[in-house]
């Protein structure tokens, strides 16, 4: 067992992922804790790679499994090269998506099924699964709405899919957390900017709590 606490943030595009965990991050340091920050699926050289040619808006033809199989390999990477080491060393590690991602837009949305991409990230993960992940909840048009206002925002080859899509990897998300109700935990993403991250902040307070008890 490691001696960190690995917590996962999931939820739609727009949802405020990277800008609230930006802020929970900040406020963990300020009181002194070892944290790290780190986003999926890159945060190494490797698995930053397989991100460009998974995400690269020329590659249009791209398999639903050949995509499914290098999130895996992206994410084996980076966990062996960043995440597991910063666990051993009792590290917070905040990273921005995992393998529920890939439930919900490549197991459910795309149609692969939860099941058979959850084995193919089993082989990947070898059992190192987040103690928390915290889904950011909200609908697909109003994430969509924010990031179309974001004009820095580069649209990736997933933005661009059809918010049909979208509402299929919502779904994919509520399925998730029926699943999983003792892991994953919602906010209601739709509050203003100071809410969400209160509410986060409470989440990741009482887990450093419950991990310290354990
Ligand atoms: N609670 C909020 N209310 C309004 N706008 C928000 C909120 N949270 C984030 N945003 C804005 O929405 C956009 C998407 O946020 P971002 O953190 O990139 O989402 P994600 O990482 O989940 O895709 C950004 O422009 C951000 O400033
Ligand atoms: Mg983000």
């Amino acid at each position: 067992m490691h001696k960190g606490i690995f917590i996962t943030f999931e939820g739609p595009e727009g949802a405020g992922k990277t800008t609230v965990i930006a802020e929970i991050y900040k406020r963990l340091v300020a009181e002194g804790k070892k944290a790290i920050l780190t986003r999926e699926p890159g945060g190494i050289r490797i698995s930053e790679k397989i991100r460009n040619i998974i995400l690269d808006n020329e590659h249009q033809e791209m398999d639903g499994r050949t995509e499914a199989l290098l999130y895996a390999a992206a994410r084996r990477q980076h966990l062996v090269e960043k995440i597991i080491p910063a666990l051993e060393e009792g590290n917070i590690v905040l990273c921005d998506r995992f393998v529920d991602s890939s439930l919900a837009y490549q197991g459910y949305a795309r149609g692969l099924g939860m099941d058979e991409v959850m084995s193919i990230n089993a082989f990947a993960i070898d059992n190192t699964m987040p103690d928390r992940t915290v889904y950011f909840d909200i609908t697909p048009e109003e994430g969509l709405r924010r990031i179309s206002k974001n004009d820095e925002r580069e649209q990736n080859r997933l933005d661009n899919e059809t918010l049909q899509f979208h509402h299929k990897v919502h779904e994919g998300y509520q399925l998730l957390i029926e699943k999983f109700p003792d892991r994953i935990v919602s906010t209601d993403a739709s509050q203003p900017l100071s809410e969400v991250t209160e509410n986060v902040w409470k989440i990741i307070s009482s887990q450093l709590i419950s991990n310290k008890n354990s």
